[in-house]
């Protein structure tokens, strides 16, 4: 997307703005499915929670995937959006038997990370395939809060727990017709994955009704030019060779999954934002802009580093700045950057904002979420409409006091 292209979002849907390039969603789905394409049944399933607009969904099904999801209403976006309810995995997280009960009426392929539901959910529906979500115990992750599969994690059944599996499969003769782990996101290192993955494949030999091997995600995607990234072609090289192998000495006709969210949508992407004031201090300038971490939260929570451009003076001298926002307590977005010369009403362009910003974003301090654009065949489509006031109250019921 071109800095002109940009800044005529702005000018026709206001800021601040979210703006998808669904060209480098196509890119990035296209890596994926060619670092793959020696294993005959592949299948990716897009993680919605990275961004869970109805229109991107639209887009991912056009290409193939299938869908991640966490929540039934994540279901009924992808059944809305036109997805077939088997090409929707469900991998809630300690979520009751009521809820697995509606995702096995809507057909979707269910997901249990827990002894206690799969006994429940055995006993009552033996003959409803299920997919177990291991625990491989793999500290991987690029963050505390997002390495879910060591062993003090609360997601997944302990690799360990595998007796225990069995017998409740023995005993209620339920179809286990897949495996799953997901060891956490931004993991650099691809011998994490191919070390989790030996652990996986073990798993897999004690189940002859197994369909698929689900190796989860957490591919890095780079946040700056010369980051560092998962070497997707490489893993995909790897795996694949090990994935047919194994596949041949077991003589099982296995599909190979994967569920990306990052991957496909982080670089996609961009926040654009208005700088209200340029305040000055004694110490630092800074660059206010018109929102906040109530729309984009990865840098306060994970500490995210995203590259800021100033879109309306891209040839200005460098100096250095904090971008900050209106919320209420500190709320930075970047610290001591060099931005080329900022000025009151100038747009920043936020990169690396395709995934969990939008979908992370919330009302805090009364503020309405932004509209999102997508830019797709060379046009702006307004993809959601920026809240109003009346989104703020029609769920508010006043009383009398
Ligand atoms: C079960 C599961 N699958 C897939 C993903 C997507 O991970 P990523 O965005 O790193 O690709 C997540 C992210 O939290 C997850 O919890």
């Amino acid at each position: 997307m071109k800095e002109k292209d940009l800044l005529q979002a702005v000018a026709s849907y206001g800021s601040p703005l979210y703006v998808y390039d669904a060209s480098k969603i196509e890119s990035q789905y296209k890596r994926l499915t060619a670092a793959f394409k020696k294993v005959k049944q592949v299948k990716f399933y897009y993680a919605v929670k990275a961004l869970s607009n109805i229109s991107v969904l639209k887009l991912m099904k056009k290409l193939g995937a299938g869908l991640d999801t966490v929540s039934i209403q994540e279901v009924r976006l992808g059944l809305a959006a036109g997805f077939d309810p088997l090409s929707i995995i469900y991998t809630p997280n300690g979520v009751s038997m009521e809820e697995l009960e509606v995702a096995k009426k809507l057909g979707i392929q269910i997901n249990i990370d827990n002894l206690s539901i799969l006994e429940l959910f055995g006993s009552r529906y033996p003959n409803h395939p299920v997919c177990i979500r291991i625990n491989p115990h793999v500290m991987a992750g690029g963050n505390t809060n997002i390495s879910v599969g060591h062993i003090d994690s609360k997601f997944g059944i302990s690799i360990h727990q595998m007796p225990h599996i069995e017998r409740i499969v023995a005993n209620t003769k339920m179809n286990i017709n897949g495996i799953h782990m997901h060891t956490g996101s931004d993991i650099l290192d691809i011998d994490v994955f191919l070390y989790a993955s030996e652990i996986l494949f073990e798993a897999a030999t004690h189940f002859d009704t197994l369909e698929f091997i689900d190796f989860g995600s957490g591919f890095k995607v780079p946040y700056k030019e010369g980051d560092v990234e998962t070497n997707i072609e490489e893993l995909g090289e790897k795996l694949s060779e090990r994935f047919i192998t194994f596949c041949k000495e077991h003589n099982k006709n296995l599909t190979l999954a994967f569920e990306p969210g990052k991957f496909l949508v982080s670089e996609a992407g961009q926040f654009l934002a208005k700088v209200n004031v340029i305040k000055q201090t004694t110490s630092t300038v800074f660059a206010h802009v018109d929102s906040g971490f109530n729309h984009l939260i990865r840098p306060m929570l994970y500490g995210s580093q995203h590259v800021i451009k100033n879109i309306s003076n891209p040839e200005g001298r460098e100096r250095f700045y904090s971008v900050v926002g209106y919320i209420c307590e500190t709320d930075t977005f970047a610290t001591n950057r060099r931005i080329s010369e900022i000025r009151e009403h100038d747009i920043l362009a936020m990169h690396n904002a395709g995934a969990y910003c939008y979908s992370m974003s919330s009302n805090y301090n009364s503020r309405y979420r932004p509209a999102e654009v997508l830019f797709h065949k060379g046009n702006y489509s307004l993809i959601r409409k920026r809240e109003t006031f009346e989104d703020l109250i029609q769920n508010q019921i006043e009383i009398d006091i």
